[in-house]
């Protein structure tokens, strides 16, 4: 069953108001929760390599972009979050705004805004993204596919990981050498918990997504490995990218021991043994 199927009936994982990475269902809710501020502001965190916390997304969950500076002078926009003035400026002093990637199927809801703003710039997507029948209602024009070949500006800057999931999902990870930075979107969640709401933080716990070694949420390990070995190997090959840090939509980033707190945030997905 792929996921514009489950769509037609019943909405999909990813589309729910219950989904708890966000994505598609990210205009809703409203301020309340204590968010990663400044929210929608360039903050650095590598060379070449920036931070924009937003949210609250379903009321509650915080979301981040990641922004990358190639070495070309080219800007990457990682799951764009809510564009705005202010920050367009911002980003606009890092240099042009080639790229905006969608990294998984469920995190482009703001895309549309950020390609009316930079008409000439470059949509990357997660491998089935287009063929969501809400991506082609809101009119997201994806022009290319994660995995395609990608492009020359990339080269030596940035490695990439295709992991597979069921039910049409796929999360493209990306690596920056430079920095050794991970970036994942929601294959990882590190939410804290006296960020959220009391009454979510059980929920949250139970569902596994809380600091210190937050996981991604029950639902979507189960989708993720009904990939089988094909996505516990590609979980394998992102850990090996050691990276010193790891970002993600939702939560702390993981900067400390990274790579030892993301082999623990994935031992459900990695190969056993
Ligand atoms: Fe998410």
């Amino acid at each position: 069953m792929r996921l514009d199927d489950r769509t037609d009936r019943a909405g999909s994982p990813f589309e729910s108001s219950m989904d708890p990475v966000g994505g598609d269902a990210g205009r809703m809710g409203h301020a309340g929760a204590a968010m990663y501020l400044p929210l929608d502001t360039l903050k650095p965190l590598a060379d070449d390599i920036w931070i924009v916390d937003s949210g609250p997304l379903l009321g509650s969950l915080p979301v981040r972009m990641t922004v990358i500076r190639l070495p070309g002078g080219d800007v990457l926009l990682h799951s764009p979050t809510r564009i705005g003035a202010g920050l367009r400026d911002e980003i606009d002093g890092l240099g042009p705004v080639r790229f905006l990637v969608a990294p998984n199927v469920a995190h482009w809801m703001f895309l549309p805004e950020w390609q009316r703003a930079y008409p000439r710039a470059e949509i990357w997507a997660a491998p089935g993204l287009r063929r969501r029948r809400q991506v082609r209602r809101a009119g997201v024009r994806v022009d290319h596919d994660l995995y395609e070949k990608l492009p020359a500006a990339w080269a030596g800057a940035l490695d990439t990981v295709l992991v597979p999931g069921g039910l049409g999902f796929s999360e493209v990870a990306f690596f920056h050498r430079p920095s050794r930075t991970l970036v994942l979107t929601d294959l990882v969640l590190n939410l804290e918990p006296a960020r959220l709401p009391a009454l979510l933080r059980p929920l949250a716990r139970l569902a596994g997504m809380t600091a210190p070694h937050g996981r991604a949420p029950v639902y979507l390990r189960a989708v993720v490995k009904l990939a089988g070995s094909r996505a516990a190997e590609a979980a394998a090959r992102v850990v090996a990218f050691r990276p010193e840090r790891v970002i993600f939509a939702h939560g702390r980033i993981l900067d400390q021991d990274a790579t030892e707190a993301l082999r623990r945030s994935l031992a459900w997905l990695l190969p056993q043994g």
